[in-house]
């Protein structure tokens, strides 16, 4: 750990540091692994290189027992830290392993062997593989990594189309990893606003929760519902694992392999979600938005609104799918009252802007544009750029070029600002600035946002 150097960075208010390897290395090859019988049994097996599908989470799965490391004596002693650094690439079988990681030699053999005997030499070009090791002194009550239910690779909105599922291979000297094998129900939750993570943190069953061993290699898949242990004594802890991923893990903050050459542009993301937690809206409350009483729906909004906002952000979400444009129209104009609006606020804009109903699109897209600049304002600029792209991604068509040029105004040189230009290339130029949005009736229709709450 003394001879290498490290990288400082700092961004979001948190500094961390990158080790930068040196260019001695070694090839690793593949050997033949004995696979057992029982793997094929599994549902990990089952899916492995298929395409990311939500509705995978109701087969429950166990993760999969590959073997004991043969390197338990390195994982008790500091050696190196690093995130997602690329031991292979993709379009490529070649590993190559930077000297600096040659102590862990034998267990990321161990796995890549088995890697190996799951998948084919073809299957496998689709994928990246990428080592964490994280090792730190770990505190009795303490959680070396992130809480929380949750998989490693979920593919939420930002990813479109969806990709083939990441699968994992991890494995920890103590406080291994507590998994959920039951089915979870995602099929309520919009990926667009609702924090996929909460709810499977509120489905999960811990009189089925199972905590892995020690020392032990386990293969997990997209869909395997795990949380980090509360370490019960303070201990030395290395966590170790091999995510196999097609997508390039362009994070700033992960290594850097010098034994290939690529040229990635590192991205500062937040951790920060601005998703909120799935509410199930009670009876009264669907047929209170199911029978349009505005008067009652505004008195109840109001009332929500002071009580409970994860709650009020739900039951607008629901009032904003409504097939009745007075409802529609009531919630927008409750939404746009915020005097601090935040991005949880510009999701819910884009759910109205994507309804199916054009009309409540129609006004949905206005409120959206109208908001954008005051949350511009109020957030931090990868968390906005961020959302922004989300949205381009899933929508092209949605923003007139020049509009998603005043989103990013300032921002052009990053990397997600020459993202969202790749985006918006060959969208036309509208040269009002504002919508123009035809209507069911043939009228073209081009209110200016400013005018909007006088609409509503
Ligand atoms: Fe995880």
């Amino acid at each position: 750990m003394r001879d290498t150097v490290h990288k400082e960075h700092t961004y979001a208010g948190y500094s961390f540091s990158v080790p930068t390897l040196g260019s001695a290395g070694i090839a690793l090859t593949p050997a033949p692994y004995t696979v057992t019988q029982l793997h094929f049994q599994s549902q990990i097996i089952a899916d492995l290189h298929s395409v990311w599908d939500i509705r995978q989470f109701r087969h429950a799965r166990h993760p999969i027992k590959v073997g004991e490391t043969p390197d338990q004596h390195v994982f008790n002693r500091p050696v190196i830290r690093i995130l997602d650094m690329p031991i292979k690439l993709a379009g490529s079988n070649d590993y190559r392993l930077p000297r600096e990681l040659i102590p862990f030699l034998r267990t990321i053999q161990m796995i890549i062997d088995h890697e190996h005997s799951v998948l084919t030499g073809d299957q496998l070009l689709a994928y990246n593989a990428y080592l964490t090791i994280d090792q730190s002194d770990v505190k009795a009550g303490v959680i070396q990594r992130k809480p929380g239910a949750h998989v490693d690779g979920f593919q939420g909105a930002r990813i479109y189309p969806k990709t083939i599922i990441n699968h994992s291979y991890i494995v920890s000297n103590g406080a291994p990893t507590i998994f959920y094998p039951q089915p979870f129900d995602c099929s309520h939750v919009d990926e667009r606003v609702h924090d996929c993570f909460l709810e499977m943190d509120a489905q999960s069953d811990e009189s089925r929760a199972m905590q892995v061993e020690p020392n032990t290699v386990y293969l997990m898949d997209a869909y395997t519902v795990h949380r980090a242990a509360i370490a019960t004594h303070h201990f030395f802890r290395t966590f170790l694992r091999i995510s196999y991923d097609v997508k390039p893990f362009d994070r700033l903050g992960n290594a850097i392999n010098p034994l290939f050459s690529y040229a990635w542009e590192m991205v500062p993301r937040e951790a920060q979600s601005t998703l909120i937690q799935y509410k199930a809206l009670e009876n009264n409350e669907k047929e209170l938005i199911i029978a349009a009483d505005i008067e009652a729906i505004e008195y109840y909004l109001t009332e929500l609104k002071k009580l409970d906002s994860v709650h009020y952000y739900n039951f607008c979400y629901i009032g904003l799918l409504s097939e009745n444009i007075d409802v529609v129209k009531l919630i927008l104009k409750n939404l746009l009252m915020d005097e601090n609006p935040a991005i949880q606020l510009l999701r819910l804009l884009f759910v109205a802007a994507t309804q199916k109903n054009t009309q409540a699109a129609h006004f949905g897209k206005l409120a959206l544009i109208d908001y954008f600049p005051r949350v511009k304002q109020h957030s931090k600029r990868n968390v906005f750029l961020d959302f922004v792209l989300e949205i381009i991604t899933q929508k092209p068509l949605l923003l007139s070029r020049e509009i998603a040029r005043t989103l990013i105004d300032g921002d052009e040189h990053t990397p997600q600002g020459r993202e969202i230009l790749k985006l918006i290339k060959f969208r036309p130029v509208n040269s009002s600035g504002f919508w123009k949005t035809q209507r069911t009736d043939g009228a073209i229709d081009d209110v200016k946002p400013r005018q909007l709450m006088s609409k509503l």
